[in-house]
């Protein structure tokens, strides 16, 4: 087999590559080790930044969000079981976000790439690089019982934290950052109707939890737990009722209760690996860096790894120019060390952190105070949650 780019991972980063280098007259193959109806049974979040819903729509994969996405302007945060609203588009003269899961996004995407007869090979396990620093690199990896080879220009890493693609960067060249966080979220689905229309996040003495959504009858929500915890300790009353201790008195009151459909605990973490690229190998997504969820980057982060990706490779099959290429992880990294700031900053803000006695209490609730009483403050809050720019 041959191709231009080979994509290793079929999550959003390397389904939507895939889609623009499509568009742009640019053959990809995508090897996903997992099935569809597995990698589409991932609950993950839903904020999309504008620059992420302006990527979707130009990528011809924007119809069904437009139709079934809510347009947020704001969100509530709770502290001291007070409300004080976020006017985002306010804040940020006329910026929002789009509330629409990213389990829809990668549908979408699949369904795009099956329209455009886009080659997304999955069940594709045991994938192998090699020759990353020739000008022929190749993967080889089994499919459908046979081994095969996928000769190839340049391969995009979009296969998560826990791929094979960071990996192949020597360890004398590779960089990792990280900060493990000592609490993991607690999150359920459930066909109930949303506590409220936009989101609220809660700080209170018993720890964080966060009211979400993905349409009308289907609610998200989170509470901060121990990082040995596990949901199956967790009986739905027993979240509920908690849930309801951390939630400002009149979001517990009408807060509607139902069974949940999903339940589970995910980690925090904040992890960037540098450099983003290496030979033809080139880390966009999860494979490069990992945010608490609490911003709500993750998805975002990826987006605009892709945005820059794909622009170099635009640039270097239409104008023969393989400079965006060879700046593509130092242009990436700025963008991604500014939403891994943010998102440290928010999770530092509204987490109960054990060892935060004393000192550390008191200066997050004066950190708290300073965002609900300082406009300026809640400007710089804003334009890091709606995004900044590519
Ligand atoms: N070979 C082929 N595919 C692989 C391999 C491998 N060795 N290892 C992992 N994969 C696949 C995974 O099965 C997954 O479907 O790569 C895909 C990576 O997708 P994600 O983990 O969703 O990462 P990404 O596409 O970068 O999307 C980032 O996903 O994890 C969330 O919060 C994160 O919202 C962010 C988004
Ligand atoms: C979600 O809907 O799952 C979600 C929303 C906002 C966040 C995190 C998760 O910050």
């Amino acid at each position: 087999m041959r191709t231009q780019v080979a994509i290793i991972g079929g999550g959003p980063s390397g389904l939507l590559l895939s889609q623009i280098l499509h568009l742009n007259g640019i053959s990809s193959v995508v090897l996903e080790k997992h099935t569809e109806e597995y990698v589409l049974g991932r609950i993950r979040a839903g904020v999309l930044e504008q620059g992420l819903v302006d990527m979707l729509r130009a990528a011809k994969v924007g119809e069904r969000m437009d139709q079934a996405g809510m347009v947020h302007e704001g969100f509530d945060i709770s502290y001291s079981y007070d409300t004080h609203h976020m006017n985002l588009k306010k804040l940020t003269g006329g910026k929002t976000v789009m509330v629409y899961g990213q389990t829809e996004v990668t549908r979408d995407l699949y369904e795009a790439r099956r329209k455009m007869d886009g080659t997304v090979l999955t069940s594709a396990e045991n994938v192998e690089i090699h020759d990353l620093k020739t000008e022929k690199p190749y993967l080889t990896f089994t499919h459908e019982g046979q081994m095969k080879t996928l000769h190839c220009d340049y391969i995009a890493g979009c296969d998560g934290f826990h791929g094979v693609s960071r990996k192949s960067i020597p360890a004398d060249i590779l960089r990792e950052y990280e900060k493990v966080y000592p609490f993991g979220w607690l999150g359920i689905l459930s066909e109930t109707p949303p506590v409220s229309d936009e989101l609220i996040y809660s700080h209170s003495d018993r720890g964080f939890a966060l009211c979400s959504m993905r349409n009308a009858n289907l609610s998200r929500y989170y509470v901060q737990c121990s990082l040995d915890d596990k949901a199956e300790n967790w009986s739905d009353q027993q979240f509920w009722d908690e849930l309801k201790r951390r939630l400002p008195e009149k979001a517990a009151d009408t807060l509607i209760i139902g069974p949940s459909i999903e339940k589970s605990i995910a980690p925090l973490r904040s992890f960037v690996a540098e450099p983003l690229s290496y030979g033809r190998l080139f880390l966009a997504g999860d494979a490069g860096h990992i945010v608490p969820p609490t911003g709500a980057k993750g998805l975002n982060l990826a987006a605009s790894d892709i945005h820059y990706l794909s622009q170099a490779l635009i640039a270097r099959y239409r104008d023969h120019d393989d400079g965006l290429l060879k700046s593509y992880s130092e242009i990436a990294l700025k963008r991604i060390w500014k939403a891994m700031r943010f998102s440290w900053w928010m999770t530092t803000l509204l987490h109960k952190f054990p060892e935060n006695e004393g000192f550390g209490d008191k200066i997050q609730r004066t950190e708290l105070e300073y965002l609900i009483s300082s406009e300026a403050a809640q400007k710089s809050m804003a334009e890091n949650y709606v995004g900044l720019p590519y």
